[in-house]
């Protein structure tokens, strides 16, 4: 049983000693331990040029252009069985190393798009993705603010477990917490969030030995933290359609409305249209055929006469600028 703990702040600052307190109450719960300081390692940008994703549909296996430390990191979070990921809070939502990894985990390592490159690949080469790749994981998440500012940073958060479907079993955020070490609640909350992974973590391990890998679907909830005011995902934050009571769950993506009952604002969806939900195998599913569509569509179009002339059109109206430091 493994837990790593992945601090995104400052050095030695409030995240790393947070991710520690939390590390500590693992081990003391009998997990190993290992501690990753983000800024420590190289991480690109991603620069969305959709090579994942295009080897994925193509059967290719797992590819990626930047060759840096992602892949080395990916390996880590593959030999946990619990991770915590802390993240200084940054305008109202996850720090921008955040963002980076969230884009990095992104299509190529999505779970539904593996899957139908697992079994082309088996068809094809008689050998399919590694399947380390597709066991369960129990993943928390804790966001440290020097603010109130803060109500974006779970659905920032959780949105990195989505890819590769992984269960989310803790997700919070600390606000007006520049002195958060001195603050006993939020210390004692977080070694309860270390001790609840180690417990999810434990019963996905047990879960993961009773399943087929790669699972086909599996809707099992792992959460340890309060009930959300989504149902299917525990999200708290909606897109809502101006003018009606009409709303989107940003994380999970399942339509409904809001609705008052008994003085509190409760989410209601169709239960026929819960197989839609982007954390769930089905989801991905029907989002990777869509973007299997769209991508097929962009490619036919490398070819389309008026596709090419109104490309060179609006690339000859102006050229970019160059960047100071890389000017000879
Ligand atoms: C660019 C930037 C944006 C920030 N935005 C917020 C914010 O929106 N809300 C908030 O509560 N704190 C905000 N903070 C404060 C940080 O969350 C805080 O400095 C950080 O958690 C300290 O962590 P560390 O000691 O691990 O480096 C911001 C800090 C920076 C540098």
């Amino acid at each position: 049983m493994k837990i790593l703990g992945v601090s995104l702040g400052t050095k030695n600052g409030n995240n790393d000693t947070m991710c520690r307190v939390a590390l500590e109450a693992a081990r003391d719960a009998g997990a190993e331990i290992e501690f990753i300081h983000a800024f420590d390692w190289n991480f690109d940008y991603c620069t969305g040029c959709v090579a994942c994703s295009r080897a994925l549909v193509m059967g290719k296996g797992m590819v990626c252009t930047r060759k840096d430390d992602y892949k080395a990191f990916y390996e880590k979070l593959q030999d946990a069985d619990g991770v915590l990921f802390v993240d200084p809070i940054f305008e109202s939502g996850g720090s921008g190393l955040f963002h980076t990894l969230c884009d990095r985990m992104g299509p190529g390592h999505d779970s539904g798009m593996m899957l139908g490159a697992h079994f082309q690949m088996l068809q094809e080469k008689g050998q399919g993705l590694d399947p380390r790749y597709f066991r369960q994981k129990a993943v928390s998440f804790v966001g440290i603010g020097g603010s109130d500012w803060a109500v974006r940073v779970e659905t920032d958060h959780a949105m990195l477990a989505m890819s590769p479907g992984w269960k989310v079993v803790n997700n919070e955020f600390f606000s007006w917490c520049k002195d958060v070490i001195m603050q006993d609640d939020k210390v004692e909350r977080m070694k309860e969030i270390g001790r609840n992974l180690v417990e999810a973590a434990r019963e996905i391990m047990e879960d993961n030995e009773k399943m087929e890998i790669p699972v086909a679907e599996n809707t099992k909830s792992y959460w340890k933290g309060a009930e959300g005011a989504c149902p299917h995902c525990q999200g708290n934050n909606f897109y809502i359609y101006p003018g009606t009571t009409r709303c989107v769950c940003e994380l999970c993506g399942l339509e409904g409305t809001l609705e008052i009952v008994d003085g509190a604002f409760k989410f209601k969806f169709d239960p026929a249209e819960e197989w839609r939900a982007h954390d769930i195998i089905s989801g991905k599913k029907a989002h990777g055929e869509d973007i299997f569509e769209n991508e097929g569509r962009l490619m036919d179009l490398g070819k389309d006469p008026e596709f090419k002339a109104r490309k060179a059109y609006y690339t000859a109206v102006i050229e970019p600028t160059p960047a100071p430091s890389k000017e000879a």
